[in-house]
């Protein structure tokens, strides 16, 4: 299939093209760089051996956008593009809902002209709130408590419209656990800028000694060990998932959870850490993060029994993948 990656450039969109690509597919991205550079592209050629077509265009202008539709003739389209810092929304709501809301519009809309008739979305576990674990694809979406979540529940509204109003296109709503980890390479990785938010590019930039030592959010949650329990997953595992998502599309509109199925907490995921890569990672018991939930993790036999795909890399490949490209290629 030929596919338009949007977001291509950025986390999980590259290590899903070096996956799409060793599936024999043919890709082209799209991406405004905006939290991605140009780099990632000669990356992806090291890795892949292939020159991949990319336009710098935001997905948010139809005009610029529609002669790549125009000159190409995609299968299917993976809409990666988009902001995530949950922070950061709270602070700029309207340059989220801007920004994901209607890059997702203007994307359909022109997959919809050029009659596309598949579309992947990446959504995220955040839509079902705080509620029971594990989380299944059919639970009612809880109101989240920030604009990026909503940005993602709206997204899954109006394509769940869009693929009802129309019976030849056909929508894979997929909501992620948390993506860790790197490419095996580490030539491709997460490289947020600045301090981290995240847990895993924070306890790297601690093991590395950027960072002096790594605050947790909570020891006094009603989890074993106190710590907050997340369902880690290994961004090339994801990337799977995506390839068999697009090539097994047949539903006018499906759901998947991708994750592992299995709770990781905090402490234990900084032991593993430690223990795989042979660093120290110091870190304090501080207040809550503001937001935080005890727990999440997936039910993820959906996705094993429509698209036979399952998560089979472990928290210590997350940890030394993630610590491999820390090493090498994060000099920040
Ligand atoms: P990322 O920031 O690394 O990648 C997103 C890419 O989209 C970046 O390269 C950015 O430059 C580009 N982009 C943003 N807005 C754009 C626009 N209007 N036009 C063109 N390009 C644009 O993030 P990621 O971790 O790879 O996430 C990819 C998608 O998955 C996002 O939609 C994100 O919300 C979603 N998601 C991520 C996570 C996670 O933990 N990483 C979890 C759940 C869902
Ligand atoms: C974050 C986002 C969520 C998004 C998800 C996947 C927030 C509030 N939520 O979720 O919307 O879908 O990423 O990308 O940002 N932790 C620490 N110390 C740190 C960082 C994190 O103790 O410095 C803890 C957190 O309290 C949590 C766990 O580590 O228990 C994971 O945190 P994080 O990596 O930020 O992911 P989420 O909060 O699950």
């Amino acid at each position: 299939m030929k596919i338009l990656v949007t977001g291509g450039t950025g986390y999980i969109g590259s290590h899903t093209v070096v996956e799409l690509i060793n599936a024999k597919h043919e890709v082209v991205i799209v991406d405004n760089l905006v939290n991605s550079s140009k780099d990632v592209l000669d990356q992806l050629k090291e890795i892949t051996d292939r020159h991949i077509d990319f336009y710098e265009i935001d997905c948010t202008d139809e005009k610029l956008l529609e002669p790549i539709f125009k000159n190409h003739q995609f299968d299917g389209v993976i809409h990666f593009a988009g902001l995530k810092a949950v922070g950061e929304s709270v602070v700029m709501p309207l340059n989220y809902y801007h920004n994901n809301v209607l890059s997702t519009i203007v994307v359909s809309n022109l997959a919809l002209k050029y009659q596309v008739k598949k579309f992947v979305f990446s959504s995220s576990a955040t839509v079902y709130g705080d509620q029971e674990v594990p989380f299944v694809e059919t639970m009612n979406l809880l109101p989240t408590t920030n604009p990026y979540g909503e940005t993602k529940a709206m997204s899954e509204r109006i394509l769940r419209d869009v693929a009802h109003a129309n019976k030849d296109f056909k929508v894979s709503l997929l909501r992620y656990f948390n993506p860790v980890g790197a490419h095996e390479s580490g030539l491709i990785g997460e490289a947020p800028n600045g301090i981290p938010n995240n847990l895993m590019p924070y306890v790297s930039r601690v093991a590395k000694k950027k960072l002096e030592f790594l605050s947790i959010f909570g020891n006094d949650y009603d989890t074993p060990d106190g710590t907050g329990i997340r369902d880690y997953i290994h961004v090339v595992d994801l990337a799977k998932g995506h390839v068999l998502a697009i090539e097994k599309l047949k539903d006018s509109i499906e759901v998947y959870n991708l994750g592992t199925g299995q709770g990781v907490s905090v402490l234990e995921l900084v032991h593993a850490y430690e223990k795989v890569n042979e660093v120290k990672v110091p870190y304090k018991i501080v207040e809550r993060r503001p937001g935080d939930i005890a727990s999440s993790y997936a039910n993820p036999n959906k996705a094993f029994k429509d698209l036979g795909w399952k998560a089979e890399k472990t928290i210590f490949d997350m940890c030394k993948d993630a610590w491999k490209f820390e090493k090498h290629y994060q000099e920040k």
